[in-house]
């Protein structure tokens, strides 16, 4: 065999505008460029430390269980369902997107008793249904979707934590896409166990999943009866490397700790009224340019569409794949397509972290102006530009 050797890694540069990886900040890429340490070094140790209490903030919990998860978004999914859950228990997953999906699958997996609660794609559950679901099946946890990225959806949660919670049941919650970028109140929800990931609105690479677990959460993993499937992903264990003890359980990611570390220093620094106010305006901007252009958002509701992940109907007689790929190769910019039913029908633009800014909202409907006109389809010349402009000059 030939020995080869690749050019040394030269990325495009590029704009992230997709539903993640999100834009990341230089000073965080300089910090997963950071000498290696241990992952038992005191260095480190102090590293874990800080990030946790950082994590804590912007969960916004008092949870001494709060720490990142080795590996993304998925792990994270994975560690909550397959701690909380043991085989027979009964779960009841909702499902309006792929990610509730994902859940439920999760779970059937780890041998729990799923009943699946359906809504149509860009449709959001409400208290009542989720009440008499629990009603009817006395489930042990209930899992649900904050911001379902595949769909643009944003699920409001207060009372449905209120009722799951009169039914005696625990509340998993899918923070992915909105932690960051919205409010996710964990203690003044009472939401028992949440997961997130690294590269939506914390704007960090894809590489860790915070979460963050309840005292009664807790409480439940301590009252198991069968050890927890998952070796990598066991709480009671992970729980002593994070946790005082400090015993080796597997060897962190130290790096990718310093990225999340540099990432949730910048969250902090901007404040997260301010950071949740900036993702709302270049929304708000966004769609106002959409909306001149002629293109409508998939969820119906705009109380319940999500600012970081805007999901629009792709206009009838456009080509999906052209036009993302005439972004890409002309702008440098990514957005994402529909997934699952979505698939050809949606594109979802992304504004998360540090892609939530005038230059990249101004650039995005400029560009798809020109993409569009490729298609024959002109929209009036600068009005998606303008009507952002007018959202900013407010
Ligand atoms: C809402 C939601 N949940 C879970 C995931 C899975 O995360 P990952 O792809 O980081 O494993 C994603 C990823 O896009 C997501 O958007």
């Amino acid at each position: 065999m030939t020995a080869t050797c690749p050019n040394p890694i030269q990325p495009p540069v590029r704009t992230l505008m997709g539903p993640g990886p999100s834009d990341v900040a230089p000073s965080v890429l300089a910090a997963l460029a950071a000498p290696t340490v241990g992952h038992l070094d005191p260095y480190f140790l102090q590293i874990m430390d800080e990030v946790q209490t950082m994590l804590r903030q912007v969960f916004q919990t008092e949870n001494q269980m709060t720490m990142a998860i080795s590996g993304t978004g998925s792990a994270g999914m994975e560690t909550c369902v397959v701690n909380l859950i043991e085989p027979g228990d009964k779960a009841i997953i909702c499902q309006n997107g792929v990610f509730g999906g994902r859940m439920a699958d999760v779970a059937e997996r780890v041998g729990a008793d799923v009943t699946k609660l359906e809504r149509p794609f860009g449709e959001v559950f409400s208290t009542e249904e989720i009440a008499a679901a629990v009603d009817q099946h006395k489930p042990e946890v209930v899992g649900i979707v904050h911001a379902e990225t595949s769909t643009g959806a944003l699920q409001p949660l207060e009372e449905i934590s209120k009722v799951v919670h009169d039914a005696g049941a625990l509340l998993l919650v899918d923070c992915v896409t909105s932690l960051g970028g919205l409010p996710v109140e964990i203690d003044r929800l009472n939401i028992d166990a949440a997961y997130s990931g690294t590269q939506k609105c914390l704007s960090c690479p894809p590489g860790l999943s915070p979460v963050t677990f309840s005292p009664q959460a807790l409480a439940a993993m301590d009252a198991r009866k069968q050890k927890v499937s998952s070796w990598y992903l066991d709480i009671g264990m992970l729980r002593n490397y994070w946790g005082a003890d400090r015993a080796y359980h597997h060897t962190a990611p130290i790096n990718m700790n310093y990225g999340l570390h540099q990432a949730l220093r910048l969250v902090l620094a901007e404040g997260l009224e301010a950071r949740f106010a900036r993702h709302r305006l270049h929304h708000e901007a966004l769609r106002a340019g959409l909306q001149a252009m002629g293109i409508a958002y998939s969820v119906a509701n705009s109380d319940h569409s999500l600012p970081m992940l805007n999901s629009v109907l792709i206009p009838d007689g456009v080509d999906d794949a052209a036009v993302r790929k005439q972004l890409l190769n002309d702008f440098g910019i990514e957005i994402g397509g529909g997934l699952g039913p979505m698939k050809g029908k949606t594109w979802r633009i992304g504004l998360m972290g540090e892609a939530a800014k005038k230059s990249n909202v101004i650039l995005f409907l400029g560009a798809l102006e020109q993409c569009l006109g490729a298609q024959g389809k002109n929209a009036e010349p600068g009005a998606g530009v303008a009507a952002a402009n007018k959202r900013y000059l407010e």
